[in-house]
């Protein structure tokens, strides 16, 4: 395990976490969703009660047994997501976002199940865009010196390499870290391992080795610790 802290440096800290993927939902069944294992989150929550933290974990849409020694508020929407985040933040020291919120949800969700038109045609979805939860965490701390960290999975594009996306998303989003994930290909999701860069809103960046969710976990911690207030 590739720890720099040391064994406690989270005691007497409170610290949330959020995991998985949102549901927005088009009518009882049916939903649009992000993809998210949760593995990430849950691995950021276990590591940070190992190492001394209280945490409260808001885990949408996972299928993966709660960790022990950490609070779980469950939630399958970004508005409830946001609710729960916001509302577990107001007395904490660190957030970590490491859930996938949808972006989208549809305008109207249908109260009864949608049926097919008997013409063979298919319904147009209208979306509006979800909040940004990220942005409104870190442009309106609940307190001061509070560590705000994002993730970003990027897999670089025309506008940008995934480090220059990086660098921009966490100068937008307003955080003190980013956790950037080169995701190119699809590789990364529901696996056991993860290969990520932290940056820092100070300039700073740590490449962190590639390793389990677990060692990324305590990485996280590790940048997140001597910043705390
Ligand atoms: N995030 C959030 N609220 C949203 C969307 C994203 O809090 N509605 C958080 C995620 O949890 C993550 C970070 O913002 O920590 C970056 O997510 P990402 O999807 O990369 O950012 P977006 O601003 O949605 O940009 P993109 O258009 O690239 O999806
Ligand atoms: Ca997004």
């Amino acid at each position: 395990l590739a720890r720099g802290g040391a064994e406690s440096d989270l005691a007497g800290r409170h610290v949330v976490v959020s995991a998985g993927g949102t549901r927005e939902y088009l009518d009882p069944v049916r939903f649009l969703g992000n993809r998210s294992s949760g593995l990430q989150g849950y691995a950021l929550a276990r590591a940070a009660v190992s190492r001394g933290a209280r945490v409260t974990l808001v885990s949408a849409n996972v299928t993966l047994a709660a960790p022990a020694g950490v609070d779980v508020v469950a939630v399958e929407t970004t508005e409830q997501l946001r609710a729960a985040v916001l509302a577990a933040t107001a007395e904490a020291d660190a957030v970590v976002m490491a859930a996938a919120p949808a972006d989208f949800r549809p305008t109207n969700r249908s109260e009864n199940k949608i049926k097919k038109a008997a013409d063979g045609s298919a319904p147009a979805l209208e979306l509006e865009q979800n909040p940004d939860i990220l942005a409104e965490i870190s442009h309106h701390r609940a307190r001061a010196g509070q560590v705000v960290v994002g993730f970003a999975a990027e897999t670089g594009d025309a506008s940008g390499s995934v480090l220059e996306l990086g660098r921009s998303k966490l100068a937008r989003k307003g955080c003190d870290l980013l956790v950037v994930n080169d995701v190119s290909g699809g590789a990364v999701f529901g696996s056991e391992r993860n290969d990520v860069v932290i940056l820092a809103a100070d300039g700073d960046a740590v490449d962190v080795p590639e390793g389990s969710k677990v060692s990324v976990a305590h990485a996280i911690w590790d940048a997140v610790a001597p910043r705390l207030a």
